[in-house]
């Protein structure tokens, strides 16, 4: 089907339906495909792989929490949460009551593996589950960052 788009004074009728298909990071396989070689690489060098948007972005939600004088008791739930890396840095910020969760199971391993290096493991639970459908009804503090799948 062809789609019409107006620019200007031109009109582009040009553009099909594949110019809006959805992006592979929209797809479960792709987040296997990147965190089954990111626990490699972890496993081979003790890389933690990359953060998404930066480490600039985790540093600001910590000051956020911080500014907001949140308990270091408040149940915070990091979705999608890859590597956790977020969750690291929160643990080691003090809050302890901390939640990842993500669906793919080598993010989950990596994570727990992260965890365990850095010592946070106690404040930290990890779950392989699909969001939404597991967020917990206690929730008071989700965090998301990056794509998520439906
Ligand atoms: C862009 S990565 C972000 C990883 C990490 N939060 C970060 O900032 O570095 C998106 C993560 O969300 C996870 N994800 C995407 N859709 C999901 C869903 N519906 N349920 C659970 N996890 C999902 C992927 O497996 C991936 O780990």
């Amino acid at each position: 089907m062809q789609h019409a788009a107006v620019s200007s004074n031109h009109i582009v009728d040009n553009m099909s339906e594949d110019a809006f298909s959805p992006s592979a990071l929209g797809t479960k396989e792709h987040w296997d495909t990147v965190y089954s070689r990111e626990l490699k690489t972890f496993q081979e060098y003790g890389d933690e792989g990359e953060i998404w948007f930066g480490e600039g972005s985790m540093t600001r939600v910590v000051r956020w929490l911080n500014a907001q004088k949140a308990p270091l008791t408040t149940s915070i739930v990091d979705i999608g949460t890859g590597n956790g890396m977020l969750l690291v840095e929160l643990a080691k910020s003090g809050y302890s009551n901390l939640l990842g969760i993500d669906y793919c199971s080598d993010a989950i391993a990596l994570a727990r593996n992260i965890c365990d290096k850095e010592g946070v493991s106690p404040s930290v639970t990890l779950q392989i589950s699909w969001a939404p459908s597991v967020l917990p009804n206690s929730l008071t503090s989700p965090w998301i960052k990056g794509p998520l799948t439906q």
